[in-house]
């Protein structure tokens, strides 16, 4: 275990929380700026399978195209800029093509079709291509940067890239999924998911499986940060027996297979490795007290094709914790919203907000 410290460093003073000036700080510098996770790639199944992103007026087209690379559009026509997709997923078949006035996009955003405009003789069909959006996949995970010169995600995500290998994580699939709205600004949800100090009150059935102190720190600066936490069942899992409920994944072994490792993404992702299966949570901030989670829950597909196949246990246990995460995550920011509330200390065992608050002020300008 680390020392750590939170170097005497208080909370964030209630405007973070709160002011809409800030909100849209964080609009312009980090959500339009940093990269962004998206999903997962094996929820685009096929050619034209693709789902939107929104990300405040943006809305983001990402999809398969017909030679199975991972595309990304601004969802807008280049005619009179209708919206067009609606639906938040789906199956396309091998174009996209407007409700108004049918102009007609190949899935790698060609402009190919676009009734009576050859009547207009300066009209040049190539010059009206969807506009891209930068993409990235990085074990499974897409990564979507609405940045006109983003930095190049191998150079964004350096300390991450080959960490985890072991998990096989570019294999998995969705087991289950759940979301969640908490009226609660997003910050809060990295902040409450960055320590432990919470567990043995808030989370008795977790802190059982993991005591709150066997926690330790290998990224403590920058957009990353986490470790592994030691498990008290060797060879068990965070699910609602204590034991796993798969095989372990990809070549874990040792420590590894009695650990948990707990990492934040910054700006958008939870990432939570066990040693039979990987949750993630996909943070969506919606308003200054407003954010939607989603969590999924996935499995190696051997695992899963398996008879007696059941993420019940893991699922469950999660879903508990993050309720009651949730809860304190909402009580939290309506007593920041008082004006009885100024900042307060952070003990030792919260060294990981200090060290997330430190990058967040950065990343708005303020570090
Ligand atoms: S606005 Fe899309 S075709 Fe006219
Ligand atoms: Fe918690």
């Amino acid at each position: 275990m680390s020392t750590r410290t939170a170097h005497a460093a208080k909370t964030l003073a209630r405007k973070y929380y709160t002011d809409p000036g800030i909100y849209e700080a964080e609009t312009r510098s980090v959500f339009f700026e940093r990269w962004i996770y998206a999903g997962r790639a094996s929820s685009l199944a096929q050619a034209g399978s693709y789902f939107l992103r929104e990300i405040e007026l943006e809305s983001i087209i990402v999809l398969r195209d017909g030679a199975g690379e991972i595309r990304a559009f601004h969802n807008v026509c280049r005619h009179r800029g209708t919206r067009l997709l609606a639906e938040p997923e789906g199956q396309l078949s091998k174009s996209i093509q407007c409700l108004y006035h049918a102009w007609t996009y190949g899935l790698d955003g060609t402009l190919i079709g676009a009734p009576f405009m050859d009547e207009v003789e300066s009209f040049c069909q190539e010059d009206y291509p969807l506009k891209p959006v930068s993409v990235a996949t990085w074990e499974g995970c897409v990564f979507i940067c609405l940045s006109e010169e983003p930095v190049p995600f191998e150079q964004a995500y350096a300390p991450l890239i080959d960490k985890f290998g072991s998990w096989t994580l570019d294999q998995l699939e969705i087991a289950h999924s759940i979301t969640y709205e908490i009226p609660c600004n997003w910050k809060l949800v990295f902040q409450n998911y960055s320590e432990c100090y919470h567990c043995p009150g808030l989370h008795p059935a977790l802190n059982r499986l993991t005591p709150f102190r066997n926690s330790s720190n290998d990224l403590e600066e920058g957009p990353f940060l986490g470790g592994p936490m030691h498990m008290a069942i060797e060879g068990g899992s965070m699910t609602m027996t204590g034991q796993t409920c798969a095989p372990s994944l990809g070549d874990l072994s040792g420590e590894a297979l009695s650990c948990v490792q707990y990492y934040t993404v910054y700006p958008n992702m939870l990432l939570s490795l066990h040693p039979d299966y990987v949750l993630i949570h996909r943070i969506e901030r919606l308003a200054t007290d407003a954010t939607r989670v989603v969590c999924d829950w996935l499995f190696h597909p051997d695992a899963m094709a398996s008879e007696d196949f059941n993420p019940s246990p893991a699922v469950e246990f999660w879903n508990m914790t993050n309720k009651q995460d949730w809860q304190v995550s909402a009580l939290s920011q309506q007593g920041i919203s008082s004006q009885a509330y100024t900042p307060g200390p952070y003990s030792e065992l919260e060294s990981m907000i200090a060290a997330w608050d430190r990058e967040y002020l950065c990343s708005i300008g303020e570090g």
